[in-house]
């Protein structure tokens, strides 16, 4: 990020796990702040990235004055960036939004910033955050794409349940407690224990129509990644996966190009790209690994190798931590990137 010459009131809604990693995030990086501010559904105090704070509740009101607000208020019609993200940006606010809500909204670009800054441009106030499983995949793919050109992505996700935000992390820790005392838990916010379960089942059926038989999550990857990649008929098929991993996202990846290109020339596109760490040594048992990506800003690439079965094509494994960047790491970089353009 460039300096500023300027410093930002900065809001943050909601002070769950991406609304506090979005504040230990802007505090890490400096990034330029006059006032931070905040807001959930109640006003208290909270412990939020090693210091108490005052959250105050969200209404149109608590957003005066602010020149930035960066939503990760839950999804949906009772959640944040329904109710008060579009009434934040006729108030002058510009708006980072971690939720899927209007992901696919035309008037919104959905950024990763390494990847298709320039779709900010257009921006209308309103900029929404991926979803995180399809951030740290197109962060990846878009290297090789820019080389070779993407013909058919093929993904299957293991997903840990920060991705469920708290409710998940108690999940899985109060059926670990359980299992201890030779009892057992709830189930929590998943439809079957999480302990020693893999699931095959993140979001909902619901209102898929174009998709029979996926889950949101999985129509999220397909759908966003064609966005982001500007290209809105790319073959994508994902199956998503709940597992029993407190942080990050682990992804297997197959991807057919239209041209050809080899492990040595992928290893090193990925090697010299922005954010991306190669793990790459299966004789010596290294590659990237879900506890390792764990509180760190990457996305790591291991395990490339080309597949056999179809020509053009490679196979690799996709780690990263599903709260940074995969939520308030890539929401914080929209916001620097927004400054470095002169956006806000
Ligand atoms: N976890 C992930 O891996 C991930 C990744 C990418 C995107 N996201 C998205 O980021 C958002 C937050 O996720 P999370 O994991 O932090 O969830 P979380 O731990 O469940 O926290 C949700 C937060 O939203 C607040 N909230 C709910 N409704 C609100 C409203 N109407 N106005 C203001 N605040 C409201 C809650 O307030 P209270 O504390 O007062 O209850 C809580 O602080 C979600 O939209 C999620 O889909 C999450």
């Amino acid at each position: 990020m460039k300096l500023s010459e300027k410093n930002y009131k900065v809001g943050v809604v909601g002070a769950g796990l991406v609304g506090e990693e979005l504040v230990r995030i802007l505090e890490e990086r400096n990034f330029p702040m006059l006032e931070l501010r905040v807001m959930a559904t109640s006003c208290r105090e909270q412990e939020i990235a090693g210091k108490k704070r005052k959250v105050i509740e969200t209404c149109r009101s608590a957003f005066e004055g602010l020149d930035i607000a960066l939503f990760a208020g839950t999804e949906g019609d009772s959640g944040a960036a329904q109710l008060y993200g579009w009434q934040a940006v006729e108030d002058g606010v510009f708006v980072v939004d971690n939720g899927s809500d209007f992901r696919m909204d035309s008037r919104v670009p959905l950024v990763i910033p390494e990847v298709n800054a320039e779709a900010m441009s257009n921006h209308e106030g309103f900029i929404a955050n991926p979803n995180c499983s399809t951030i740290q995949m197109v962060a990846a793919l878009a290297p090789l794409h820019r080389h070779a050109g993407i013909k058919r992505v093929v993904v299957s996700t293991y997903q840990s349940v920060s991705g469920t935000g708290r409710s998940g992390i108690r999940a899985l820790a109060d059926q670990r407690n359980a299992l201890a005392k030779g009892s057992t838990a709830d189930a929590g916010p998943y439809p079957y224990q999480i302990l020693n379960n893999c699931l095959p089942e993140i979001g909902s059926l619901k209102s898929q129509d174009n998709y029979p038989g996926y889950f949101s999550e999985e129509v999220k990857m397909i759908d966003e990644t064609r966005k982001i990649l500007d290209d809105p008929e790319l073959p994508v098929t994902a199956t998503c996966v709940r597992v029993p991993v407190d942080m990050s996202h682990s992804e297997a990846i197959n991807v057919e190009f239209e041209n050809q290109i080899d492990v040595k020339t992928a290893r090193e596109l990925l090697s010299r790209s922005e954010g991306i760490e190669v793990r790459d040594e299966p004789e010596n048992s290294k590659y990237p690994l879900p506890s390792d990506a764990a509180g760190t800003d990457a996305v790591y690439v291991g395990r490339i190798r080309l597949d056999p079965s179809r020509p053009n094509t490679l196979d690799f494994w996709c780690v990263s931590d599903n709260i940074r960047k995969g939520a308030a790491l890539n929401t914080v970089q929209i916001a620097e990137k927004a400054i470095d353009l002169g956006l806000i």
